[in-house]
């Protein structure tokens, strides 16, 4: 793993956005949430200049059962975010049908059509669970793209997007499993915040759990984690993860 500890989560952002430039990236798997919020406006300028065009994407996840015009189906983020301003139209930017009649069969037919594709880079938040996607803990840790019961934690950390009551977030989703996860060639997760800080510690330097699903992430050969001080408040090796980034990647200021 790399770790790359900003002082600004603006400075993660660009940093970020160096990483997915500068790797093989046209076909991306995509995150929601709020923390990839800073690389995919960091990804417009970088297509506005003509320094980046992502050929696909396919997201990690969505909620099942989110009304089609829903603004928070993450679908419609998704389009907002990234649609006509990354090199991605409405055909090349795939997401998990979550109002299928069937969505274990709608999430069996994503999963197949990402491993068809063949995802370049995947970009990961992080829940302060310590899930990617939405896979959340006591999960398999080579779990196919599947639908999950959100934990009662991440339905309150999503409140706030609606309208701060977590029993108007959908209770099931459609999430990427970590097994697909992994297949990805490279992974990029970002983590921001005083709330991220325990679920960082654990993907960096605790023991690989199903208590803490981000951990799987230890098993990848190329992963690099960018987060702000306050989210690496709690790592033992802090001093050590500055050192090598400063030694290998001292373009990309930390
Ligand atoms: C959400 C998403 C994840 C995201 C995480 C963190 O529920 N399913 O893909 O990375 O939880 O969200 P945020 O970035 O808003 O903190």
């Amino acid at each position: 793993m790399d770790i790359g500890i900003f002082h600004t989560s603006d400075e993660a952002a660009r940093a970020a956005a160096q990483i997915v430039i500068e790797k093989p990236h046209s076909t991306l798997g995509v995150a929601t949430g709020s923390t990839p919020l800073g690389l995919y406006a960091e990804l417009r300028k970088a297509w506005q200049d003509g320094r980046f065009s992502a050929s696909s994407a396919y997201a990690l996840d969505e909620y099942v059962g989110i009304d089609a015009d829903h603004p928070e189906g993450y679908r419609n983020v998704l389009r907002r975010e990234l649609l006509g301003q990354t090199g991605l139209t409405g055909e090349t930017l795939h997401t998990p049908d979550g109002n299928a009649e069937d969505p274990v069969a709608a999430a069996a037919a994503y999963d197949f059509a990402i491993g068809a594709a063949g995802v370049d880079l995947q970009i990961l938040g992080l829940g302060s669970d310590g899930h990617i996607g939405f896979n959340e803990p006591g999960g398999s840790l080579v779990s196919r793209t599947h639908v999950e019961v959100l934990a009662s934690t991440t339905r309150h950390d999503n409140a706030r997007f609606f309208g701060n009551d977590p029993e108007a977030v959908p209770a099931t989703c459609i999430t990427q499993g970590l097994g697909t996860i992994m297949e990805a060639k490279v992974l990029l997760l970002l983590a921001f915040g005083a709330g991220k800080a325990e679920a960082v510690t654990h993907l960096v330097e605790g023991a690989v759990s199903a208590a803490w699903p981000c951990t799987i992430m230890q098993m990848h050969p190329e992963v690099y984690v960018l987060t702000d001080e306050e989210a690496a408040a709690g790592l033992e090796h802090a001093d050590l993860y500055r050192e090598r980034w400063s030694a290998l990647h001292s373009e990309r200021r930390a």
